[in-house]
């Protein structure tokens, strides 16, 4: 579990979170962070995650679309303070455009964009029950800077993020025409600087690859729960990168950095 500073522990006590795809990788980075902060954190994904008594599951997979969408509203019936998302579905390798099978396509679509949609739906009115809710997305530069051999990862995360920010912007429209109106959520996106030595990237690299120069998902750990506790107070439809060190900037001060095109 992530070692938070003595600021940290118990900053969120008292609330529920929800981290879909929270089993492993970032999302595990950021429910160790959440629950080291005192909350009460709910996992979902297909697999339990491990070693991990100070988290609840629930086993939810976004590629079964009933059963997704009736766990999804049965979490969303209870108290919901904060919620991340960062289940994804990276396929087998990078890849050629003509290389790649409609399956795999369909699978980063259903995951990435469609899991997004259903959770963000599903978990909204508890987060607006909250005032003000946190909604988390895990993001990526590809978003920002599409690239090749990953063109259905990079679609799928650029969808994911224009939903989001779209869903953002309608947020603060009709806090424009209200101005009275607390706030109710706030959607904030995360993403790595560089890469995540995470197990979905390990799937996809050779035996031996070295992973020195890799983030941890540890990293998004102070932010995570800063956001928390403040319900991302400042941050309502920014993307924010964040490096090794757990420091963070806004992707708008900075273009982020493409992970797949060769420097010039
Ligand atoms: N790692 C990087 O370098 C990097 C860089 C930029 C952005 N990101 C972003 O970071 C996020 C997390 O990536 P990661 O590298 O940490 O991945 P990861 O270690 O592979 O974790 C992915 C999570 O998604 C869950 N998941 C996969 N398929 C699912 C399904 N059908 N239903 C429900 N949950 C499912 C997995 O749980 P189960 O397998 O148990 O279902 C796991 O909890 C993604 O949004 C990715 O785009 C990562």
């Amino acid at each position: 579990m992530t070692l938070l500073s003595e600021q940290l522990t118990g900053r969120l006590a008292g609330r529920r979170v929800i981290v879909v795809g929270g089993s492993t990788g970032i999302g595990r980075g950021i429910a160790d962070a959440w629950a080291g902060a005192g909350a009460e954190v709910v996992v979902c994904s297909r697999r339990r995650p491990s070693d991990a008594p100070h988290l609840h599951w629930e086993r939810i997979d976004l590629t079964e679309p009933d059963h997704a969408r009736e766990r999804l509203a049965e979490l969303g019936a209870g108290q919901v303070d904060a919620a991340c998302f960062s289940s994804v579905h990276y396929g087998t390798k990078r890849a050629a455009f003509g290389e790649v099978p409609e399956e795999e396509w369909q699978a980063q679509l259903d995951v990435n964009v469609t899991g997004l949609w259903r959770t963000l739906h599903a978990l909204m009115p508890s987060l607006r029950k909250a005032r003000p809710g946190l909604f988390l997305g895990v993001s990526s530069e590809v978003a920002f800077n599409a690239g090749p051999g990953r063109s259905g990862y990079a679609a799928s995360k650029a969808a994911a993020k224009a939903l989001l920010d779209s869903v953002a912007q309608e947020i603060a429209q009709e806090k424009d025409q209200e101005k009275d109106r607390e706030d109710e959520v706030r959607i904030v996106q995360v993403l790595p600087a560089g890469m995540v030595d995470t197990p979905g990237i390990r799937r996809r690299r050779p035996e031996g690859f070295d992973y020195s120069s890799y983030m941890k998902p540890s990293s998004f750990g102070r932010l995570a729960v800063e956001l928390a506790a403040t319900a991302g107070d400042g941050h309502h439809g920014d993307s924010l990168v964040v490096d090794g060190d757990g420091t963070w900037r806004s992707a708008y001060e900075a273009a982020p950095v493409s992970q797949s095109r060769t420097p010039a």
